[in-house]
């Protein structure tokens, strides 16, 4: 284990099972509709490919990379876009693939977006549900798992640009972030 890390929350394991059959499911519910999932970067990057993967049904992928002004703005909901999609949604089935859901502003404000573009459909497939944080009324239609309050890092999770790396989802060390 990682000397930064407190504890393992969720193993390599539990997350390959996990995600497995979130991909089962998404098949069975796209069959025939070849849908276009978008990975929000950074943070979903490890999720997307390892969820695409397990997918059987034809599909296609696209990106997209979000900021939000730091602290104080993100509590009024303030997000930017960094990177656009590359083509039109226009009549497509659209997945969002989401590492985790916090206060809910990142995603509230990208599928009110991404509906402006006359999509098909939106869903939202969010690894991790930090329902506690929740300040906007948001939900995923296919998640990975509830957690509680608790800074984890790995698996495509950062603090400071750091930990993204680590195979499993683990519980970040408060001395690291409080020094
Ligand atoms: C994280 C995460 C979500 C968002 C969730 O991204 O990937 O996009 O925060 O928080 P919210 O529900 O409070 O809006 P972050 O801005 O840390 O960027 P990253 O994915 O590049 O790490």
């Amino acid at each position: 284990m990682h000397k930064d890390i407190e504890k393992i929350m969720i193993s390599r394991n539990e997350i390959a099972v996990r995600v497995k059959s979130l991909a089962n499911q998404l098949d069975k519910d796209y069959e025939g509709k070849r849908p276009l999932l978008i990975c929000i970067l950074k943070g979903s990057i490890l999720f997307f490919s390892d969820l695409i993967r397990e997918m059987e049904i034809p599909l296609e992928i696209d990106f997209m990379a979000i900021s939000s002004y730091g602290n104080g703005a993100k509590s009024s909901g303030e997000v930017r876009m960094i990177k656009d999609l590359d083509r039109s949604i226009e009549n497509r089935h659209v997945i969002i693939i989401e590492d985790i859901i916090d206060s809910g502003y990142t995603l509230s404000y990208l599928k009110r977006m991404l509906y402006s573009r006359h999509p098909e459909s939106v869903k939202i497939c969010a690894l991790l549900d930090k329902f506690e944080r929740r300040e906007v009324a948001i939900e995923a239609d296919y998640k990975g798992f509830d957690i509680g309050n608790e800074f984890v890092v790995g698996y495509g999770l950062d603090y400071s640009q750091e930990y993204r790396n680590l195979p499993d989802i683990g519980i970040l060390k408060r001395s690291v972030y409080e020094k």
